[in-house]
């Protein structure tokens, strides 16, 4: 109950000390309190309703002053009712009629708060940190900088809000609604993959710091006129975990991902193509700093030599000027690419990127260790992953986690919940059965030995992992 307490009188106070200090922006507001406040764009925000400019769409943002209710705490702080949580209070007060939550001593709530809350409290909260900080009285108490503080924090380009927000404004007519199914924008909170799930290569891991690196340095690297730089081709097999580290990237970072789908720039809207590319680069511009990632690059290479459509080259040959055009130094953007055929992309595609990652299938060491990974959240008697690693050669990380699914959904019909290194090696075997099953498919007249095979049902149904990522996430 007193920690309800506490978190709504952190509100409180937040919502106080932001409307009076107008040095503070949105990236001194926790990510749970801004998205209250957050005003146009796609979700609409809070309902405070001033729609300021007559005219069109408003620009998204939150405006002062930010007006504490029952709701809005409510859905700031989690606590169900914010008001009897503070009522007993003596520095608080309730407005009957606009339902108003205000504090009738600011500084009794403050010495209240300041006696209760812990520096991770403060850290997590700028707005606070700056006002403790500046007010010697309590400062004492803290050992946080309002600059820690905002460093800790989620920057707000990193909101869903914030990105529906630009995105409403972008693109506001009918015509602009297929653009979605050539782009996807992710908000790096609705990304459920870290880099400290993937299992990489040093070089992986070398590149990935370099880049981070220059991301942090991009002012010097303007300076010293470095441009070539930010423009990465991710290169491998299916399942390796191409789209993960692009993905895991933009969390670890706090960058929106954009995502342009190649193959959807063949749907029907041809004529509309090479503008949708275009936009799609304004879209990452827009959102920048983020990280825009184009997969199945090799689709580039395969429009350009072939007889295709001629609206579909111009297209791809927007796309090229589009990447010459966008710099991580000058608009904030981190390209990726990602290829399954490296060998089907030409001199004038691979010319375009500045480092080639490479994604190798996983060795012994590191199936061994994507094994741990992926079976962190399971418990598995007798587990021995270097014996399962030694099994599954040839396996990408994408396989081994189809393995483990099996595993899992086999023991189940058992109904267990407690694995078996049996039960993985059984698992193990299943999809090499599979495997094999699949490349048998792909051999003429060899329908016959696949009928005899038996399980056509999960050959088919299943595809073989060329797909499975796609339900992985
Ligand atoms: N090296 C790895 N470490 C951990 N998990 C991996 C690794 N490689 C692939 N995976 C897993 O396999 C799945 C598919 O990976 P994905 O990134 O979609 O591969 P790709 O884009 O290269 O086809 C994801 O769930 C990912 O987490
Ligand atoms: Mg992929």
């Amino acid at each position: 109950m007193s920690d309800a307490a506490l978190d709504v009188v952190e509100f409180l106070l937040t919502t106080s000390v932001y409307s009076d200090d107008r040095t503070l922006d949105e990236n001194d507001l926790p990510p749970s309190f801004r998205r209250v406040f957050w005003t146009g764009g796609a979700n609409g925000g809070s309902d405070d309703g001033d729609s300021d400019d007559g005219t069109s769409r408003r620009r998204a943002g939150i405006s002062r002053p930010l007006s504490a209710t029952n709701s809005t705490a409510r859905e700031a702080t989690g606590v169900d009712q914010p008001w009897a949580a503070v009522s007993d209070l003596m520095f608080t007060e309730r407005d009957e009629f606009s339902g108003t939550i205000t504090l009738t001593q600011q500084e009794m709530a403050e010495r209240w708060f300041a006696e209760r809350a812990d520096e991770k409290r403060l850290l997590e909260n700028p707005t606070l940190a700056k006002h403790f900080a500046e007010h010697g009285e309590y400062g004492d108490d803290f050992d946080v900088t309002h600059e820690e503080a905002r460093e800790q924090n989620r920057p707000i380009r990193a909101d869903r809000v914030w990105i529906d927000g630009l995105l409403e404004e972008y693109f506001d007519d009918e015509e602009d609604e297929d653009m979605l199914d050539l782009v996807e924008v992710r908000a790096p909170e609705e990304v459920d993959i870290t880099l400290e799930d993937l299992v990489l290569t040093e070089d992986q891991e070398a590149e990935i710091d370099k880049i981070a690196k220059a991301i942090e340095h991009r002012d010097y690297l303007s300076e010293i006129g470095l441009r070539e730089i930010g423009k990465l081709l991710f290169v491998g097999p299916p399942g390796t975990g191409k789209t993960s580290t692009a993905q895991a990237l933009a969390r670890d970072m706090d960058l929106p991902f954009v995502e342009v789908k190649l193959s959807m720039i063949t749907s029907q809207y041809l004529g509309e193509t090479a503008k949708n590319v275009d936009k799609t680069f304004e879209v990452a511009k827009r959102l920048s700093p983020c990280i825009l990632f184009i997969d199945e690059f090799d689709f580039v290479a395969k429009t350009r030599r072939s007889d295709e459509h001629a609206a579909l080259k111009r297209a791809v040959n927007t796309l090229l000027k589009s990447i010459d055009n966008i710099s991580l130094i000058e608009d904030d953007v981190l390209l990726i690419g990602a290829t399954n055929h490296p060998d089907q992309l030409d001199d004038a595609a691979w010319r375009r990127f500045d480092e080639i990652i490479n994604f190798p299938k996983p060795d012994y060491n590191m199936r061994a260790d994507i094994l741990q990974v992926i079976t962190r959240q399971m418990k598995i008697e007798e587990f021995d992953p270097q014996l399962i690693a030694e099994a599954t050669e040839g396996l990408t990380g994408s396989d081994l986690r189809m393995v483990l699914r099996e595993a899992v959904l086999e023991a189940l019909t058992e109904d267990r919940t407690t694995l078996t290194q049996e039960d993985l090696l059984n698992a193990v075997e299943e999809f090499e059965e599979r495997d094999n099953l699949k490349n048998m498919d792909m051999i003429e007249g060899d329908h016959d030995a696949l009928v005899a095979g038996g399980d056509i049902e999960g050959a088919a149904s299943d595809g073989g992992h060329e797909h499975d990522h796609d339900h992985d996430h």
